[in-house]
């Protein structure tokens, strides 16, 4: 038998320890969750991305009656960018959250889905995208790419 460990790095960071480019990212994605279409869980999730080329695109959580047919904003945010920016690739992501009624923030991390989707934009532009996630007590989650959320993929199975 073998056994491996999967190893997975962040970094937390204070809000004021980010860079203005990443503190500008952070507040369009707070700004846009005010936008969210979030009927059934209440749960107000704001995304946004900075490309190559130095755009900023931002979405917000999409939610429907029937409820997989919901998106979630990193979803969107993503695939909006391909759609529209197809020759300029995402190089950071800004993922905050608040539930309706509240006013502090709330955790949170991209579902299984959209970490697959973080994936596929990894690879089609062969570029790791930075995240950062907001924590509720206002604290950043900084993460290099992909791999560290989500291990053994489909493509890392080769063989
Ligand atoms: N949601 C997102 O948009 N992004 C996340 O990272 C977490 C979850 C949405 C899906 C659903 O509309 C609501 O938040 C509650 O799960």
């Amino acid at each position: 038998m073998q056994k491996i460990e999967v190893k997975s790095y962040l970094e937390i960071l204070d809000f004021s320890d980010l860079d203005p480019q990443e503190q500008a990212l952070v507040e369009k994605a707070k700004s846009i969750s005010q936008a969210a279409y979030a009927p059934y869980s209440s749960f107000r999730v704001g995304a946004a991305v900075l490309l190559e080329n130095g755009n900023m695109l931002q979405c917000s959580n999409q939610e429907n009656v029937s409820f997989p047919a919901g998106v979630c904003a990193e979803q969107l945010v993503l695939g909006y960018a391909g759609a529209n920016y197809p020759q300029s690739a995402p190089i950071m992501m800004a993922v905050v959250a608040q539930r309706a009624g509240e006013d502090q923030w709330a955790v949170v991390s991209p579902c299984g889905i959209c970490r697959q989707t973080i994936n596929e934009v990894e690879n089609r532009f062969n570029q790791a995208i930075k995240m950062l996630f907001l924590r509720a007590d206002g604290k950043i989650y900084r993460i290099d790419g992909v791999e560290n959320l989500l291990p053994l993929k489909f493509n890392d199975l080769k063989g």
